[in-house]
């Protein structure tokens, strides 16, 4: 395993409370556990609800204004979902370019091989091992209009992370471009209980499998049977975040574990747990408002949203942002109460996008009484699609000669303001 990677493992195994990055799971052995916990365990609604989608309804998922898309897996698995997928994408071109991204090489490797005889030379299959990080990067370098699928995956990183990666997928997508990501929307407490803690222990072998392969790889001693596996759920509806599932083993004494490999010894307190994700928890559950604000802080917006009959799972598609132009509401600003979603219906029902000659330049002069935002407010200011919210290093390019962002008023509404932004994609256009 590459050193960056070992690092990652030392820092949770000695953080405080101790975890075992998600990702950790996925390695040949974890990837077919965690594939068998979705399917033979017939507590988890998850993959049965997004296969009973995928089979009647995945033609509505996928654009319909182009016939030359270019097809991208992140978090590929043994791709069976991915195949409802390519095997419409075939109805409508002659030949697919596909890659699959997924952290898990080898089974990377057999899952494509399987594709290739499937599918022979129509299907032309580039698999990319590595994490999403570096396999989007290396997806730079793809042709075509991507159609990008990131299923059943998301929902197992931080809050943080959920958003940065969903940045960073956005920072490949061109206008035509569209990402679809399915979600676990489901908020009965007690089926996800029972999902996530199944009578046959599927899911617990999936988990603790980190733990075994940590006494494999790294010549621990960890004795599963010195732990009991626990799972909790945490609900959490408001807008700006989501819902949870905590799964952890407790331990049931004091113990001392070395970990040669990673040149720790793990003081583990009876009581303490170890838990098997970073952040708060994994396998999260969204609301609708939810997702759209997630994908909304990450430059993204929605261009459509299905669910299946059960209500378990969401498939959201996303495209850029329309640059442009960003707004934000000077009445919001001075205390007006406009919701980030209003001010999105308002400026796409007056067309404002659309037209240029609308702003009269704001200066110190016209805006007198600018005032002081707390945290929440400016908050509120980033979150929606027309909000401003480009990352600092993007922002240089939009900088007028003076070094300053040029404001203007809207003058049709002049309780708007407008900010010129450069498309990264279509600069020629502006
Ligand atoms: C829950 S499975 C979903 C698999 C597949 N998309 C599906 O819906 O059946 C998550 C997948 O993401 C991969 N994965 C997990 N963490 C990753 C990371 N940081 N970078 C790339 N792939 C990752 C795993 O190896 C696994 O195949």
């Amino acid at each position: 395993m590459a050193d960056n990677k070992k690092q990652k493992l030392v820092t949770g195994l000695t953080s405080h409370p101790k975890y075992i990055p998600a990702w950790y799971n996925y390695d040949d052995v974890g990837s077919k556990l965690q594939h068998e916990s979705g399917e033979i365990n017939r507590d988890y609604y998850l993959t049965r609800s997004q296969i009973s989608f995928l089979e009647l309804n995945v033609q509505d998922i996928i654009p319909r204004d182009s016939n030359e898309l270019t097809l991208v897996d992140l978090g590929s698995g043994n791709c069976s979902k991915t195949r409802y997928v390519i095997d419409e994408l075939m109805k409508r071109q002659k030949m697919v370019q596909f890659y699959p991204v997924d952290i898990s090489g080898d089974f990377l490797m057999k899952a494509s091989a399987v594709l290739s005889e499937v599918y022979d030379n129509s299907l032309v299959i580039r698999p990319i091992a590595a994490d999403y990080e570096q396999g989007i990067i290396q997806l730079k370098h793809a042709s075509g209009v991507k159609f990008i699928l990131w299923f059943a995956s998301m929902m197992n990183m931080s809050y943080d992370d959920q958003v940065n990666t969903l940045r960073m997928i956005s920072s490949i997508m061109t206008d035509k471009c569209r990402l679809v990501i399915s979600v676990d929307i489901t908020q009965d407490k007690e089926a996800i209980l029972k999902a996530y803690n199944d009578d046959a222990g599927v899911k617990r072998r999936f988990y603790q499998y980190g733990i075994e392969r940590l006494n494999k790889e790294e010549g621990s001693v960890i004795d599963l049977a010195r732990f009991t596996y626990g799972i909790d759920f945490v609900s959490d509806l408001s807008p700006g975040y989501m819902s949870y599932v905590r799964a952890y083993m407790q331990a049931k004494e004091d113990m001392q574990c070395p970990i040669p490999g990673l040149e720790i010894d793990l003081d583990i307190k009876k009581g303490e747990r170890i838990y098997f994700h970073e952040g708060e928890g994994l396998s999260c559950k969204y609301t609708l408002e939810q997702i759209q604000n997630i994908v909304h802080k990450a430059g993204l917006c929605l261009t459509g949203t299905w669910m299946d009959e059960g209500k378990h799972v969401a498939f959201c598609q996303c495209a850029v942002v329309q640059n442009g132009f960003y707004w934000c509401c000077a009445s919001h600003i001075v205390g007006g109460d406009i919701h980030s979603d209003v001010l999105q219906t308002l400026i796409e029902a007056e067309g404002l996008t659309r037209k240029r000659s609308i702003g009269v330049k704001l200066d110190n002069a016209s805006l007198p009484d600018f005032p002081k935002l707390s945290e929440p407010e400016l908050s509120d200011l980033t979150m929606g699609v027309y909000q401003l919210k480009q990352a600092k290093s993007y922002t240089k390019v939009h900088l007028a000669e003076d070094g300053q962002y040029e404001l203007m008023l809207c003058r049709e509404k002049p309780d708007l303001i407008k900010v010129q932004i450069r498309s990264r994609y279509v600069a020629s256009k502006m």
